[in-house]
C-alpha cells in the first residue's frame, strides 16, 4: 500500500493549487515556527508571540475523556442495501424497498481496555451501525455476542469496573473479574460464550454482529413483531487461540485496526449479511422464558432467521479524530417503524449514551459531520450550548408551536404502543417462571466439539486458577455444574490441577 495514501491531502481552508503558508488559528501569516521570539538571543520568552502561545495552549487541548467504556475503535463508512421485502414487518422507510441503498457508519471496538490497550484480546467486540436514514439516523449499537452478561442495567458500573483496570494495581485482575460472575450467575452464558473460540476474533471483518436486544418493528397495519438482528460475516467467521492472539499482539497492537484499513484500501471491502428473528408480538407474553432477556438468545428453531440486507463496508474515514473519535451512536436513536423492547438492560441503555457523550464531546456533538443527518436535515428548536455552528437564521423562531411555519410535530407514533401492567417497585423475581441463568449456557457447551471443550475449560481454567480466594473459586464452578455436569467437572478437575502446580 503507498504510504502517503493515509496522508492528508487538502489542507484546511485552502487549495492545493495555492501557495501553502502556515497561519495562526486566526489565519495570520507564521513568520517563523522553529525558533521561539526571546529577548535578545538566548531567552527570556516574549509573551507577545502568539504562535508559540497558541501552538502549546491547543496542544495541551487536544485529548478528551475516551470513552468509558469501547474505548479503542476502528471504523469505516459503507451502505446498506435491502435484498428482501420486510415491509409486512416493519414501516421504516429505509427498509421499505428491495434494492434501496442507505448509507453507513460502522465502528467495531473492545469493551473493557483503555485507548492504549491491544486489538487482539479475549473480550466481545462492539459493532455499533449508523444507518443514515431518509427518516433521520438510526443507531444499532451491538455487539459480535449474541448476549450479554447481566440483565438489568444497575448492574453495569459494577460489572465495568470488575472488568477494567482495578484502581489499586493499574491491571485487570482475575480477582475483580471472576468475583463480579461469582456473584451473577446470569453471566454464565456469556463467559461460556466468551471463553470459547470466539471470545478472539482474529478480525473485526471475520466476526458476526448482534443487536443482541429484542427490539420491536411496527408495520404499515400498526401491527407489532419483537426483533433480532444478526449480521451475519461474509469473510466467514475467523478466530485466534489465546496462544495465537499472544503472539499477534506482540508483534501489532493494532493488528485489528490494520486489518480493517488496509483490506478497504485495496477495495476488499468486507460484508456481512442481515437477518432478523421475529416474534409476533402477541407471542411474547406466553413464551417459554423472557423473550426480553439479554443473557439468552431465540432457539432458530422457534424463530428462524429471514434475510433482510447486505451491509458492505467501502471507505475508510480520512481522519481517525474527527470521524472515529468523535462518533456517537445511541440506542436511543430510532426511526419510525422501529422501537425499542422493553428489555431493562435496553431501556438503561437510551438514557446512557446521549448523556455520556454530552459530557465526552458536549451538547452541539450531534452537528459533527459523522454525527450529523445526511439524508435529511435535522430541524428543530436546540440552541446554543458550546459549538453551537446551528442556531437558525434570522427568521427562525426559537419556541414551538409558532406562527411562522417553523417545523412541527407530525402527530405519527414511532411505533405501535405497548401494553403494560403490574407493580411498581424492584423486582428481583424473573419475569417468567421458567427463566433460568444456566441452560443456554448448558446448551451451547454440549453443541461444541471435543476440541473445542478442551480449549474453553483451558481459557476458564487458566483466569479461574488465578484468583487468591477459593470461596469465589468455588461460586463460579457451582455455576459451570448448573449449566453441564460434564463442563463443571472438567473445569474443576482443570483448576485444582493449576493450582496445585
Ligand atoms: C446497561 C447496560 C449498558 C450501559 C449503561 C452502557 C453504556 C455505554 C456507554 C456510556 C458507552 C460509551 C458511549 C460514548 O461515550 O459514546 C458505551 C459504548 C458502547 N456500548 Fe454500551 N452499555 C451497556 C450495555 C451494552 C450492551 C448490552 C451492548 C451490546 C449489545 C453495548 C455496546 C456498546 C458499544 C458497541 C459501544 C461503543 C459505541 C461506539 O462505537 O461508539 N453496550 N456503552
Amino acid at each position: 500500500m503507498a504510504e502517503n495514501a493515509f496522508r492528508q491531502q487538502i489542507p484546511y481552508g485552502r487549495s492545493t493549487m495555492s501557495k501553502r503558508v502556515l497561519t495562526t488559528e486566526s489565519g495570520a501569516p507564521v513568520a517563523d515556527n522553529q525558533n521561539s521570539a526571546t529577548a535578545g538571543v538566548g531567552g527570556p520568552l516574549l509573551i507577545q508571540d502568539q504562535q508559540l502561545l497558541e501552538k502549546l495552549a491547543r496542544f495541551n487541548r487536544e485529548r478528551i475523556p475516551e470513552r468509558v467504556v469501547h474505548a479503542r475503535g476502528s471504523a469505516a463508512y459503507g451502505y446498506f442495501e435491502v435484498t428482501d421485502d420486510v415491509t409486512r414487518w416493519t414501516s421504516a422507510k429505509f427498509l421499505n424497498t428491495v434494492g434501496k441503498k442507505t448509507e453507513t457508519f460502522l465502528r467495531f471496538s473492545t469493551v473493557a481496555d483503555s485507548l492504549g490497550g491491544a486489538d487482539a484480546v479475549r473480550d466481545p467486540r462492539g459493532f455499533a451501525l449508523k444507518f443514515y436514514t431518509e427518516d433521520g439516523n438510526y443507531d444499532l449499537v451491538g455487539n459480535n455476542t449474541p448476549v450479554f452478561f447481566i440483565k438489568d442495567p444497575i448492574k453495569f458500573p459494577d460489572f465495568i469496573h470488575s472488568q477494567k483496570r482495578d484502581p489499586f494495581t493499574g491491571k485487570q485482575e482475575p480477582d475483580n473479574v471472576w468475583d463480579f460472575w461469582a456473584h451473577a450467575p446470569e453471566a454464565t452464558h456469556q463467559v461460556t460464550w466468551l471463553m470459547g473460540d470466539r471470545g478472539i476474533p482474529a478480525s473485526y471483518r471475520h466476526m458476526n454482529g448482534y443487536g443482541s436486544h429484542t427490539y420491536q418493528w411496527t408495520n404499515e397495519a400498526g401491527e407489532a413483531f419483537f426483533v433480532k438482528y444478526h449480521f451475519k460475516t461474509n469473510q466467514g467467521i475467523r478466530c485466534l487461540s489465546s496462544e495465537q492472539a499472544a503472539e499477534v499482539v506482540g508483534k501489532d497492537a493494532n493488528s485489528h485496526q490494520t486489518d480493517l484499513l488496509q483490506a478497504i484500501e485495496r477495495g476488499v471491502n468486507p460484508s456481512w449479511t442481515l437477518y432478523v428473528q421475529v416474534m409476533p408480538a402477541a407471542e411474547a407474553a406466553d413464551y417459554r422464558f423472557n423473550p426480553f432477556d439479554l443473557t439468552k438468545v431465540w432457539p432458530h428453531s422457534d424463530y428462524p432467521l429471514q434475510r433482510v440486507g447486505r451491509l458492505v463496508l467501502d471507505r475508510n474515514p480520512d481522519n481517525v479524530f474527527a470521524e472515529v473519535e468523535q462518533s456517537a451512536f445511541s440506542p436511543n436513536n430510532f426511526v419510525p417503524g422501529i422501537t425499542a423492547s422493553p428489555d431493562k438492560m435496553l431501556q438503561g441503555r437510551l438514557f446512557a449514551y446521549a448523556d455520556a457523550q454530552r459530557y465526552r464531546l458536549g451538547v452541539n456533538h450531534t452537528l459533527l459531520p459523522v454525527n450529523a443527518p445526511k439524508a435529511t436535515t435535522a430541524q428543530n428548536y436546540g440552541r446554543d450550548g458550546a459549538m453551537a455552528l446551528r442556531n437558525g437564521s434570522r427568521h427562525d423562531k426559537n419556541y414551538e408551536p409558532n406562527s411562522y411555519k417553523g417545523p412541527a410535530e407530525t402527530g405519527d407514533a414511532l411505533g405501535a404502543p405497548l401494553a403494560v401492567s403490574g407493580h411498581t417497585g424492584t423486582h428481583a423475581a424473573p419475569a417468567h417462571t421458567k427463566d433460568d441463568d444456566f441452560f443456554q449456557a448448558g446448551e451451547l457447551y454440549r453443541l461444541m466439539s471435543e476440541e473445542e471443550k478442551q480449549r474453553l475449560v483451558a481459557n476458564i481454567a487458566g483466569g479461574l486458577s488465578q484468583v487468591s480466594r477459593e470461596d469465589v473459586i468455588e461460586k463460579n464452578l457451582a455455576h459451570f455444574h448448573a449449566a453441564d455436569a460434564d463442563y463443571g467437572k472438567r473445569v474443576e478437575e482443570a483448576v485444582r490441577a493449576l493450582r496445585e502446580d
